[in-house]
């Protein structure tokens, strides 16, 4: 079943078109991995699943993306509503500079949540289904900013998830990190994928290959296949997608 549809998206910034045309489905409980070399895109088409674009004036949306039934771009959409059903990682961890227990409990502050069993219960909660849990559970009112990068993206994502989205949208969640934590990063998408629909936007194919469900490859602003992990890395359909993952191309 889909999640959320994408229906003839373009984008422009300014007079440059950046996205043309896009259609996709995304698929829920799934994991949709999006690749394609640097500038295509991938960035921007994420940008749109939860109207971060808006925030910049020069950037033009045309079509639509259906989330749960409805266009998120339809006049009088609570654009507040959609960004926290459709969480999102960025390539670098941003933790705030305070404790780990206060990144966590951010979320649920600033959505007015006051009683502390009910934030402390949700904390934990989220930090457990993060992986994180074991590793920091003696030093919660340390600052977060002592912990290491991969640590703290999985603090990010425990930050992500005590909001309850919907849909949890990654940037190269990776891109900064070593292979011990890319690997738990990896292991935690797939766990995740059972509670949330994800999209991963990365640089790294053998990673879209471990973890996806279902790739798209984007090329200058247009997706040029979408289908089957498997099938898209093993039998591509396209020219330009057995160029690029055969890396003919950057
Ligand atoms: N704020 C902006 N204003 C104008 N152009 C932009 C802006 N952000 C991105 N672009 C342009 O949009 C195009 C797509 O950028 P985007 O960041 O989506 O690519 P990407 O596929 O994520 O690349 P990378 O793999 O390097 O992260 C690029 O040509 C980029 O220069
Ligand atoms: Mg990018």
């Amino acid at each position: 079943m889909n999640n959320i549809i994408i229906k003839d998206l373009s984008l422009t910034y300014g007079e440059k078109q950046i996205l043309e045309k896009i259609n996709l489905g995304i698929e829920q409980n799934k994991i949709t991995a999006i690749i394609g070399p640097s500038g295509c895109g991938k960035s921007s088409l994420l940008r749109c699943v939860n109207r971060l674009n808006d925030l910049l004036p020069e950037s033009k949306i045309k079509g639509q993306i259906i989330f749960d039934g409805k266009d998120i771009y339809a006049p009088n959409v609570d654009v507040v509503e959609i960004r926290r059903k459709i969480g999102m990682i960025f390539q670098r961890p941003n933790p705030f500079p305070k404790s780990i227990y206060d990144n966590v409990a951010y979320g649920l502050r600033i959505n007015g949540v006051r009683d502390k069993g009910k934030i402390s219960d949700i904390v934990e909660k989220s930090l457990r289904d993060s992986g994180l849990w074991k590793e920091i559970k003696d030093r919660l009112h340390s600052t977060a900013m002592e912990l290491s990068g991969g640590q703290q993206q999985r603090l990010c994502i425990a930050r992500a998830l005590t909001i309850e989205p919907e849909v949890i949208l990654m940037d190269e969640p990776c891109s900064a990190l070593d292979p011990a934590s890319t690997f738990k990063i990896e292991e935690l998408m797939v766990k995740l994928k059972e509670q949330y629909t994800v999209i991963i936007v990365t640089h790294n194919m053998q990673q879209a290959a471990r973890v996806s469900d279902t790739t798209g490859f984007l090329y200058l602003g247009k997706l040029i296949e979408y289908g089957n992990t498997k099938e898209l890395f093993i039998k591509p359909k396209e020219k330009l997608t057995e160029n690029y993952i055969s890396g003919n191309f950057g």
